[in-house]
């Protein structure tokens, strides 16, 4: 655990466009093409934020004017891990911001009956432990799948891994730091509650499907 994130951390990013875009997501009313373009935004603004405290160097550059020493990211590298598929909705925007980054996927789905994840796709680079991983997925529900995808990037030698998603929901934190208290969660939100089927609420409905326009 890096020496700033403590155990069973949970950031939630109050920063009024990314609370106002929420907005706009939640709203039934808001078409599939405006729901995916405010996705994109949010997410830029999710990725300003898990990427705050990315430690800096000095570098010597010449400006038009005169020498001086410069900051500059201090080559620690970057990959962003969506869970399929809505995660993809959310990745765009981070590699809007950072476009160096590399990508890996999960794919999971949740088994409708008992909302275990079960898992379909693994694509990930090879030189993940050297890498501040990512995960993104825009709904923490349950928090199995979330718990499941770190787990299984554990396994592949993720050893830094931070979190962001959209909304959370308390019961999945609950689930998801009792399985990984050294990843900090990046939230816009944490809402009431679950229902009986899995949905956060308030909430914003399927994420997938409404960034999709799936049924
Ligand atoms: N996944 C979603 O897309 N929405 C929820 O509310 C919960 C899980």
């Amino acid at each position: 655990m890096d020496a700033t994130e403590t155990a069973g951390a949970v950031v939630v990013v109050g920063h009024p466009l990314v609370q106002h875009k929420l907005t706009l997501m939640r709203d039934r009313d808001t078409s599939t093409i405006g729901f995916r373009r405010i996705a994109r935004e949010i997410s830029l603004l999710m990725a300003y934020e898990v990427t705050r405290d990315l430690p800096l160097v000095l570098v010597e550059i010449e400006t038009p004017l005169e020498r001086m020493a410069a900051p500059q990211i201090s080559g620690k590298k970057l990959c962003f891990v969506s869970i399929l598929r809505a995660g993809n909705g959310i990745l765009d925007g981070m590699l809007d911001l950072v476009p160096a980054a590399r990508v890996g996927h999960v794919g999971l789905y949740r088994d409708p009956q008992t909302l275990a994840p079960v898992e379909y796709y693994l694509k990930l680079p090879d030189d993940l432990a050297e890498r501040l991983v990512v995960v993104v997925d825009p709904m923490l529900a349950t928090g199995n799948s979330a718990a499941a995808a770190v787990a299984r990037l554990k396994q592949a030698g993720a050893a830094q891994i931070r979190f962001v998603c959209l909304l959370a929901a308390p019961e999945g934190l609950a689930r998801f730091h009792a399985a990984h208290p050294d990843v900090t969660v990046f939230t816009a939100s944490v809402d009431r509650c679950l229902n009986d089927h899995g949905y956060i609420c308030p909430g914003l409905g399927d994420a997938g499907d409404r960034l999709y326009g799936t049924k």
